[in-house]
């Protein structure tokens, strides 16, 4: 790929910073004001995941119906706001399962269309040459073993994984596996916290657990779970770090009882005339035109209404944030 863009995080620090024992901070965004608020708290790696099909899109426990069209349009919105963190975009179910042709493909539409600087895909066992085709075509990936939501039915629901000796052991060489095909990190998805340490410390690339415990490499959480925008069940490893759909809740309601009851808008919300203009216009009639004139009025009239004089009018909205 070619270079990244001047203040953008380089991605072998991430291997750096395992090797310093820094902690990796990733979060998910499907948005511009999110990854802007992750970009100012200093996060390093914002992951365009597709728990979006839950969180944004409203398909109810499942990851599996978002589509590529679906996740570019996101990962697209975030990449446009994020300078210095890493975006990650996470390919969907169908993008990469049918051959290592289509995961290129399609990887390749994360970077070219939608400005990713990766991609993360989901499994090991037949990800693991996705992995590798991907990364040879020079688009860095992210591993995923674990839970891995989009094969949520063949695991048997959202579930721990690894539990039982065996199946730590092939979580282990999966993720091992990961690496030599070439993934810059793997993110650890619901792990027995042993399992996770070993493979962080038989990995050279680093771990981002998520229910992994605390010796991963880094950590990831969805935004809408830390910011307690998400309502119902929330898995064990989430961490709550704000209410926020209660405060969206109590907003939107005060806003429409003000509406219903008049208060707002107030007298600061509204715009205001010169009493000249005010007297002239409230002297003057409503000149009584035919429907036959008013086409005519609207085909001689210019195609373009010239705007206020920027002396004589602030803008309504600040065009860049404050
Ligand atoms: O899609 C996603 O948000 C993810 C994280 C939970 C790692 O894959």
């Amino acid at each position: 790929m070619s270079t990244p863009p001047k203040g953008k995080l380089p991605l072998p620090e991430l291997a750096e910073m395992k090797r310093r024992g820094e902690k990796i901070v990733m979060v998910t965004a499907y948005d511009a004001p999110g990854a802007r608020f992750a970009e100012d708290a200093g996060i390093d790696v914002i992951l365009v995941g597709d728990t979006a099909a839950m969180v944004v899109l409203g398909h109810e426990g499942t990851t599996v119906p978002v589509t590529m069209d679906e996740m570019l349009f996101l990962t697209r919105t975030v990449a446009r706001a994020a300078r210095r963190p890493i975006v990650i975009g996470d390919m969907p179910f169908g993008s990469f399962q049918v051959s290592d042709e289509k995961a290129v493909e399609n990887a390749i539409r994360f970077v070219k269309e939608a400005g990713a600087d990766a991609v993360k895909l989901e499994g090991a066992g037949p990800s693991v040459s996705r992995v590798r085709s991907i990364v040879e075509a020079g688009i860095p990936v992210m591993g995923h073993v674990g839970l891995t939501p989009q094969s949520a039915t063949i695991l048997g629901g959202f579930k721990t994984q690894g539990k039982t000796a065996v199946k730590a052991r092939l979580l282990v060489d999966g993720a091992l596996e990961l690496e030599q095909a070439g993934a810059f990190a793997v993110v650890l998805e619901a792990v027995p916290t042993p399992v996770a340490a070993e493979i962080t410390r038989r990995l050279t690339v680093p771990t981002i657990g998520i229910g992994a415990g605390r010796e991963c490499d880094g950590q990831v959480l969805v935004y809408h779970d830390l910011l307690g925008l998400t309502e119902g069940h929330l898995p064990r490893f989430v961490k709550r770090y704000a209410n926020l759909s209660r405060e969206i809740r109590d907003a939107l309601e005060h806003y429409a009882d003000e509406v219903r009851s008049g208060i707002f808008p107030e007298d600061e919300h509204t715009y205001e005339m010169t009493d000249e203009e005010l007297e002239r216009f409230s002297s003057s009639s409503p000149r009584a035109t035919s429907h036959k004139n008013q086409a005519k009025a609207t085909a001689t009239r210019p195609s373009k209404i010239p705007s206020p004089s920027p002396e004589s009018e602030p803008p309504l909205r600040k065009t860049s944030p404050p």
